[in-house]
C-alpha cells in the first residue's frame, strides 16, 4: 500500500518549552510559575507547525494526483485498518507526524472519492480550491459564528452572500436567511418556519395549538429527508403527503390542488408545499409557478428545495427553468453541492426576516449581542456555528457569477455527450431533465441495472448509483464533478457498456 512520500519536519515532536506568558507586571511571579506550559502535542510551536502544514500540502496535492486517477472506490483492507484502529487506545500519546501519515494513506484508499472526476455520483462536488482555502482560514481563525458581538466581519460576510443569493433567486432585498450544516437543516427550517407562520401559539403550544394534525406536501420524488424532518419536528412522518407525478417526474399540480383540498375536510391542517427544483434521483423541477398559486389559494407556505438545482441560477439561460422560485416563501439552496464547496455548507433563504426570528429567538444574556436582526444565534436551528459561509463567499467572489454560469454549463455539456454516447451503444434516456443528473436504462438484453451498478463499482472505473425513475429501474449518473472531461465520460460509458454486456470488468485503473 502506497505511503506518503515523506514525513514531515525531520525533528521528533519538541517537547515542552515553558514560554514565559505575557504577565502583567502587577501579576505576582509565583502565580506563573503555578500556570503550567500549553500542552505542546495540542499547541506546538510554530517552527513545528510550519513543518507539519507544509508537508501536509505536499502530501495531500500528491494524494489527489493519485486519487484522480485511481479507483473511485474504497479498496483497503478493512480487516487490517480495524486492527489498526483498535490500537489507538488514546492511554499513550502519538507524535502528531506518524499519526497524520497514517491517517491519509487510510483515508486515500479507504474512501470513495468524490474528487475522482470518473465519479458520476450524488451531487458531492469535487471541492472548488478557494472552497478549500476558505476551510484553512476558518480553521485557523475558528471564529465563533453565534453572534455579531465576536465575529462582526465573518457575520456580516455570510449575511451577504445570503443577500446576494437571495436577489439572484428574486426574492425581496427584505429577505433573510443563514448557512445550515446542508440540506436537510435547511428544509427543516422551512417546515419550523412554516409551523411557526401558520399558528403564532405553534412556538409556546408546539403541535397543541393546531388542535389536530397537520400536513405538509412533496412530491413523491422528493429527498426523503422530509421523512426525518417530520418526525424531527414533532409533526409525524405520517404528515408528510406524497403527491403523485406526472410520469415524467415532476409533482402532478392537480394531484396537489387535490390533496390540499381533501386534508381540511378530514380535520387536517396543510401548512406548506415542498416543491423540489431537481429531484435528487432525475434532476426534474417541480411546476413552481403552479404550486406557488396552490399554496396562495391555500395560505400554506411555499418552500422550494433547490438543493442542488438552485445553482441554475447561475446562468441566465436556465433562469427560466426556476420560474417561480421567486413566489417561495423560502428556499433551500446546497452550496456543497452544485456549487462545489466542501461538506456541509447549505443556505436558508426567506422572504419573511420576521418568522425566522420569531421562530429561533431566545435570550441570554451571557451573548455578547442582542440584534434580532443580525445574530445568526437567533435567527437559527444552531448555536454555535462554524465560519461557513466563507467558502462560498470566496468561491463566488473568485469566480463571478459568470465563473459558475461557466461551471454549470460544462457540466450540461457533459452530461449530453454521455448521453448521446449511451444512446449510441443502445441506452435509452428516461429523464428529460435540462440539468446535470441522467437516468439511462440499458439496452434490451443486458445485464440487470443493479449488477450493472454493481459490476461498475467493483471496477473502480467510476461511480454511479441505481435508482428507479417513474416505476423503472435506471443507471443514474450525475455530472457536477467540475473537473470530469470528455475522456472521463468516455470511460464512463466503456465502463457501463462492459458492465452491461456481462464481460468481465476489467482492472481498475490504479
Ligand atoms: C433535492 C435535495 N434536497 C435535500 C437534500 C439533502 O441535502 P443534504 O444532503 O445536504 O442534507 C438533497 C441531497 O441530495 C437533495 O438532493
Amino acid at each position: 500500500m502506497p505511503q506518503p512520500t515523506s514525513q514531515p519536519g525531520a525533528q521528533p515532536a519538541a517537547q515542552p518549552t515553558p514560554q514565559p506568558s505575557a504577565q502583567s507586571s502587577a501579576q505576582p511571579a509565583a502565580h506563573a510559575a503555578a500556570v503550567p506550559a500549553a500542552v505542546p502535542a495540542l499547541f506546538p510551536p510554530r517552527a513545528e507547525r510550519e513543518a507539519i502544514e507544509a508537508w501536509l500540502t505536499r502530501e495531500l496535492l500528491a494524494a489527489s494526483e493519485r486519487v484522480a486517477h485511481g479507483p473511485t472506490t474504497p479498496r483497503l483492507d478493512m480487516a487490517r485498518f480495524r486492527r489498526e484502529l483498535a490500537l489507538y487506545d488514546f492511554r499513550t500519546p502519538r507524535p502528531l507526524e506518524p499519526l497524520l501519515a497514517w491517517t491519509l494513506t487510510q483515508l486515500e484508499h479507504g474512501l470513495v472519492h468524490l474528487n475522482n472526476p470518473r465519479y458520476f455520483g450524488l451531487f458531492n462536488p469535487a471541492a472548488a480550491f478557494p472552497a478549500q482555502c476558505a476551510e484553512r482560514i476558518a480553521a485557523s481563525f475558528n471564529p465563533q459564528l453565534a453572534s455579531s458581538g465576536t465575529s462582526p466581519a465573518a457575520v456580516a460576510i455570510e449575511a451577504h452572500v445570503i443577500a446576494a443569493l437571495a436577489e439572484r433567486a428574486g426574492l425581496p432585498p427584505q429577505s433573510a436567511g443563514h448557512f445550515t450544516t446542508a440540506g436537510s437543516e435547511a428544509n427543516a427550517t422551512a417546515l419550523i418556519c412554516a409551523l411557526t407562520h401558520a399558528e403564532a401559539r405553534f412556538g409556546g403550544e408546539g403541535l397543541r395549538a393546531f388542535g389536530g394534525p397537520v400536513a405538509f406536501y412533496a412530491s413523491r420524488d422528493c429527498q426523503p429527508g422530509w421523512f426525518k424532518i417530520a418526525h424531527q419536528c414533532g409533526v409525524g412522518r405520517a404528515s408528510l403527503r406524497l403527491i403523485d407525478t406526472d410520469g415524467f417526474g415532476r409533482m402532478d399540480a392537480a394531484a396537489l390542488g387535490a390533496a390540499l383540498q381533501a386534508d381540511p375536510r378530514a380535520g387536517v391542517r396543510p401548512v406548506m408545499i415542498a416543491a423540489t427544483a431537481g429531484t435528487t434521483g432525475a434532476g426534474m423541477i417541480d411546476p413552481l409557478t403552479a404550486c406557488a398559486a396552490i399554496a396562495r389559494e391555500h395560505g400554506v407556505w411555499y418552500h422550494v428545495d433547490a438543493a442542488w438545482g438552485g445553482a441554475a441560477l447561475c446562468v441566465p439561460q436556465l433562469r427560466g427553468l426556476l420560474a417561480g422560485i421567486e413566489q417561495a416563501d423560502s428556499i433551500t439552496i446546497d452550496a456543497h453541492k452544485w456549487f462545489a464547496t466542501t461538506m456541509g455548507c447549505g443556505t436558508f433563504i426567506t422572504r419573511h426576516a420576521r418568522v425566522l426570528g420569531e421562530a429561533f429567538h431566545v435570550s441570554a444574556d451571557f451573548m455578547p449581542s442582542t440584534e434580532p436582526s443580525v445574530d445568526p444565534y437567533l435567527n437559527s436551528l444552531q448555536w454555535s456555528r462554524r465560519f461557513m459561509g466563507l467558502r462560498l463567499f470566496l468561491s463566488l467572489a473568485a469566480a463571478g457569477w459568470e465563473g459558475y454560469a461557466a461551471h454549470v454549463q460544462r457540466a450540461l455539456a457533459l452530461i449530453d455527450t454521455v448521453r448521446r454516447d449511451l444512446e449510441a451503444h443502445g441506452w435509452s434516456a428516461r429523464n428529460a431533465s435540462r440539468l446535470a443528473v441522467l437516468c439511462v436504462e440499458p439496452p434490451a438484453g443486458a445485464a440487470p441495472v443493479r449488477e450493472i451498478v454493481r459490476r461498475v463499482l467493483a471496477s473502480g472505473r467510476a461511480w454511479v448509483a441505481a435508482t428507479s425513475f417513474e416505476g423503472r429501474e435506471v443507471v443514474r449518473i450525475c455530472a457536477t464533478h467540475g473537473e470530469s472531461s470528455a475522456a472521463d465520460a468516455a470511460a464512463l460509458v466503456g465502463a457501463l457498456a462492459q458492465a452491461a454486456s456481462g464481460a468481465p470488468a476489467s482492472q481498475d485503473p490504479a
